[in-house]
């Protein structure tokens, strides 16, 4: 008996041995598989302004790309991008590249396991122009995209995913002309990143079907809240049963502390700048494990001190004219715009705007309940989403750069918004560029601005460019004088 026992224990001694090989291999791979496809390099920034361009706010993780499948893929699929402009690439779709940068403004290039690409806030909030076509370009950190076409960007990256061309194979070729890859990682792309990413893709396009029966967006536009009540792991709501469009403009992010204390977004859903920063993040993919709370604080803090450039047209400006024009916005506008204004920040109802309704439907009573109720258990938690019933009058800070005008984009000058309803342009293009030197505008007409921008028609749904007709009844001369002014704000 004894004997037997010695043996067994001798035999299960092996076995353990064994067993703990096993376990040390399998932990092993474990922690090899961890490290090649999850584990985390900080990012590093001299200063807040760079955070803000090429910065992580965490959407990598859920939503990001592998870097390198993203780098080939204007390359490998030329016919799924927009063409009627001269820009190749991702340029094609508006966004902006500075030379000798790994990913374009808005983008950041961050290695959880492999490099993976992800947008920021600065893919939407910053602003170019030119002073002429030939101009440079100039970039405004902050300020309200003109260029960039969301909607294409997401249609494009779709397209490219359910075309028979997405393979491994042809995707790596491509990559081994940009990088080196070692064997390894060349069977990890095979294997799991390319189909991952290519599922992930078509799913992506699947959950934004519901964008296929609604007006597009066009370049400086996106309906903000649809895709974060429709998500199935944010709000939940049914894209069958709600047809609502919330095509709204991008809005400028400078000088948030002239907008302490005041309702946010264009309909004033929230007035935490902290609350809406963090949502803003979770729209565009971050989520409550990956949401960096404080760099996001710090870039809030950002946002407060900011400021416009200023008018790029400034030595031609009439100064006699424009003293004139700040008595008249005194007398009809500071009341709702005026850093000291009674309303200035607050809602005003729709009904007495007369603006299009499309967007403030869009926002409903049961999504805020959900934004509400939405990460219970973190210490920053949601509590100030609200339904309003109408429009938040702005401060008109770096008002120059904000065009297109009010919450649809629907008016492309302020010479224009001067003016009643029937006299505003019908169909303009939006998306170009290059700065009207008088009008206080981009240029909107014209064949660059139709080879380059999107034709916007303001008879289709949302689009509506009725209402705001404060100091349309002005006199000429006044109302030239009100724009003068305008254009130093
Ligand atoms: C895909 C484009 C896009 C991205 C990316 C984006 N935003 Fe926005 N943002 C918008 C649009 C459009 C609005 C206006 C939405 C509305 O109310 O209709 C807006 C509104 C805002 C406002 C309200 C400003 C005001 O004056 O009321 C803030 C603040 C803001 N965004 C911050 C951020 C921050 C911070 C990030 C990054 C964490 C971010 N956004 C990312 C498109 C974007
Ligand atoms: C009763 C309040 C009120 C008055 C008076 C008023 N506005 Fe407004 N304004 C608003 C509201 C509300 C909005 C947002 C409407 C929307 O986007 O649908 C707005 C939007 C704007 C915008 C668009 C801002 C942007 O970023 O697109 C401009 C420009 C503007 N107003 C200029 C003026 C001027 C100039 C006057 C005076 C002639 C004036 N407003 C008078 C309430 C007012």
């Amino acid at each position: 008996m004894a004997f037997r026992h010695h043996t067994n224990s001798k035999q299960s001694r092996r076995w353990l041995g064994w067993l703990a090989l096993l376990l040390a291999l399998g932990a092993a791979l474990a922690a090899f598989g961890w490290y090649q496809l999850f584990r985390e390099e900080p990012q590093h920034f001299d200063s807040v302004e760079a955070y803000y361009r090429y910065g992580s706010i965490g959407t990598e993780s859920e939503e990001g790309l592998p870097y390198w499948v993203w780098r080939v893929l204007p390359g490998l699929f030329p016919q799924h991008l927009p063409g009627e402009g001269e820009d190749e690439g991702y340029a094609a779709l508006g966004i902006v590249w500075e030379e000798g940068e790994p990913t374009p403004v808005g983008f950041s290039l961050k290695t959880i396991g492999f490099p993976r690409i992800g947008i920021n806030c600065a893919a939407c909030h910053t602003a170019t122009y030119r002073t002429a076509a030939d101009g440079e370009r100039r970039i405004v950190p902050t300020g309200p995209h003109q260029t960039f076409d969301p909607q294409a960007y997401l249609r494009f990256l779709g397209d490219a995913a359910a075309d028979p061309d997405f393979t491994a194979d042809t995707l790596l070729a491509a990559i081994q002309e940009e990088t080196e890859l070692s064997w390894l990682d060349r069977l990890l792309y095979r294997f799991l990143i390319i189909p991952r990413t290519r599922d992930g893709l078509r799913e992506q396009a699947e959950r934004f079907a519901w964008t296929e029966e609604r007006p597009r967006w066009g370049p400086g536009r996106i309906d903000p809240f649809n895709p974060v009540k429709f998500h199935p792991d944010l709000l939940a709501l049914d894209p069958a049963e709600d047809d609502t469009i919330g095509n709204s403009d991008i809005m400028a992010l400078w000088a948030m502390d002239a907008q302490e204390g005041h309702a946010l977004h264009w309909d004033g859903l929230n007035d935490s700048l902290t609350e809406v920063v963090l949502s803003g993040a979770i729209g565009d993919g971050a989520r409550p494990d990956s949401l960096p709370v404080e760099a996001l604080e710090e870039l809030a803090a950002y946002l407060r001190h900011q400021r416009p450039p200023p008018y790029p047209f400034l030595d031609t400006l009439d100064r006699q004219m424009a003293s004139r024009g700040e008595v008249l916005f005194e007398e009809t506008c500071a009341g709702c715009h005026g850093p000291d204004g009674a309303r200035t920040g607050t809602v005003i109802p729709q009904a007495e705007v007369g603006t299009d309704r499309h967007r403030l439907a869009m926002w409903t009573a049961e999504a805020a309940e959900r934004y509400n109720a939405y990460a219970e258990e973190y210490p920053w938690d949601f509590d100030a989403f609200v339904k309003t019933d109408g429009y938040v009058a702005k401060p008109l800070t770096g008002l120059w750069l904000r065009a297109p005008y009010l919450h649809n984009g629907s008016v492309p000058t302020i010479e224009d918004l001067l003016r009643p309803t029937e006299q505003r342009p019908e169909v303009f293009y939006r998306g170009y560029d290059v700065y009207h030197p008088a009008r206080l505008g981009f240029i909107h007409t014209g064949e660059a601005a139709k080879r380059y921008g999107f034709r916007y028609d303001t008879r289709e749904p949302g689009n509506g460019n009725a209402g705001h007709e404060y100091g349309t009844e002005l006199p000429a001369e006044d109302r030239d004088a009100l724009v003068e002014y305008l254009k130093t704000l």
